[in-house]
């Protein structure tokens, strides 16, 4: 067999598909005459006749059969191998394109560096904006993936979580509240509240737990980013409700306690989230692979706000950070 060609086996095999030499030449753009040849100098390297014609109808002998399974074999292989060729190319070229939520500044840089160094092919463009806008470049299929702390409720779109995320009650660590175990949110409601600008998903999470109890929030003052938020609250501004997240980096360690309210933490999860419908690049479907391993990769960024409190049975009176 070692001298046959390529293009007989790829003729044999639509010959044996479709149980004609015609419907075979036609569909390989051959003439009839070219194929019976193909086929003749195939059954003479095998040493054994492929098929019997009775009269229009070809069929294939048992030899025939046993090549027919080898030829889809080859067929299937070589085409698993085309796809991984076709997806070596696309990766050394590609660019994703993410739109990410505000607070998710605080894991995804970490997540795209090891990305970005398995794949030095891949350039990554990175928007960064409140869940409004992401909302907005998700509508107008402006990049390849988004990644928010809620699966889009307005849009038909794929959503799948691949992180925690814990909201969790800010205040500063001299707070008369900070220590005190399972406060009731009513209690929590009669503090002033420094929020996040409308349009933020974490502002939308506070105010729909709220909206629940039938309370309502004592705004003292927006701020439109978490830092700002994070420096008002040890201001002595108030308290707030940020994703423990935000802890991560810049926190002003020592000077934020998390309080013990009960609901908290909103128990939230990041999602990367996608238009139903779209076609995925390889790139973004590599990264969509890659974001299984968030959890391993992100934990040494996120040990030091988790152990200022694991959970909400803990009490509250810990600053943040050793
Ligand atoms: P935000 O979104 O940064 O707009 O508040 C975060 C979230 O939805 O959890």
């Amino acid at each position: 067999m070692r001298h046959t060609t390529f293009r007989q086996l790829e003729v044999f095999e639509a010959i044996a598909r479709l149980g004609s030499f015609t419907r075979a030449a036609e569909e390989l753009f051959l003439t009839q005459p070219t194929i019976s040849m193909q086929a003749k100098k195939l059954a003479e390297t095998v040493g054994l006749p492929l098929f019997e014609q009775i009269g229009k109808k070809v069929f294939l002998t048992d030899a025939g059969r046993e090549l027919h399974t080898t030829c889809r074999e080859i067929f299937k292989h070589l085409s698993h191998f085309e796809m991984t060729a076709a997806d070596l190319k696309g990766l050394k070229q590609g660019t994703l394109r993410l739109a990410v939520v505000t607070t998710a500044k605080y894991f995804a840089p970490r997540l795209l560096g090891p990305f970005c160094q398995q794949y030095p092919g891949i350039q990554v463009s990175l928007k960064v904006s409140n869940r409004e806008r992401v909302l907005e470049r998700l509508a107008d299929n402006q990049d390849d993936l988004y990644i928010l702390g809620q699966p889009p409720e307005e849009l038909d779109a794929v959503a799948e979580p691949f992180l925690d995320n814990p909201l969790v009650v800010l205040a500063p660590a001299g707070h008369p509240l900070a220590g005190k175990k399972n406060i009731p949110l009513a209690r929590l409601a009669q503090e002033p509240f420094l929020l996040r600008e409308p349009g933020s998903g974490t502002r939308k999470a506070l105010e729909r737990l709220f909206a629940d109890n039938e309370l309502i929030i004592k705004m003292r003052m927006e701020l439109g980013s978490n830092e700002a938020i994070k420096q008002a609250i040890v201001g002595g501004l108030g308290v707030s409700v940020l994703s423990r997240h935000t802890l991560a980096l810049d926190a002003p360690m020592g000077q934020l306690a998390i309080l013990d309210v009960a609901g908290f933490p909103i128990e939230r999860q990041w999602y990367v989230v996608y238009p139903a419908g779209k076609q995925l690049s390889i790139v973004a479907r590599t990264f969509l692979d890659y974001l299984k391993q968030a959890p391993k990769l992100t934990g040494d960024i996120f040990s030091s706000a988790r152990s200022a409190a694991p959970n909400r049975r803990r009490t509250g009176r810990k600053p943040v950070a050793a």
